[in-house]
């Protein structure tokens, strides 16, 4: 006889196989420890270049790498204010239209000037939705 607290256990075992043999893994994930909001469905993101999305004070850019993980930046290029949702996107790098920087979407980073970047902020996509964390504007990082 197993103890009552062994046996529950037991089942919250079995029911959670039982529960990820029928519904998809997708549904299924752990809460992000990070505040989400909701930005934008996937489907209205477009698929070769950026998607502008204005999300409180922010102005964002969204993109899906080859790998299918959702990027969300700030949309204003730090060297002169360039529209990066605007500029060509090429495997994981996006070039400013206005003066040709690119940046590393996976990092952030300027390619050929490393201390420069752009705010990268955590995205998830769920249920063919992007969620993203973004802080308030005056505590977001240049
Ligand atoms: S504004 Fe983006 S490279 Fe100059």
């Amino acid at each position: 006889m197993l103890a009552p607290a062994v046996r529950r256990q037991h089942i919250r075992q079995v029911l959670n196989l039982t529960l990820r043999a029928f519904v998809p893994s997708c549904l299924l994930q752990e809460p992000s420890p990070l505040p989400l909001t909701r930005l934008i469905e996937f489907e209205r993101c477009h698929p070769l270049r950026g998607t502008f999305v204005p999300h409180g004070d922010h102005e964002l850019a969204v993109f899906h790498l080859p790998s299918g993980e959702p990027v969300v930046i700030d949309n204003t290029c730090p060297h002169a204010g360039g529209n990066l949702a605007g500029g060509t996107f090429n495997g994981n790098v996006v070039t400013c239209p206005l003066h040709e920087w690119r940046f590393d979407l996976t990092t952030g980073r300027c390619i050929g000037s490393p201390k420069a970047g752009v705010k990268r902020y955590p995205a998830v996509l769920r249920g063919g939705v992007i969620y993203v964390n973004v802080p308030p504007s005056s505590a977001a990082e240049p």
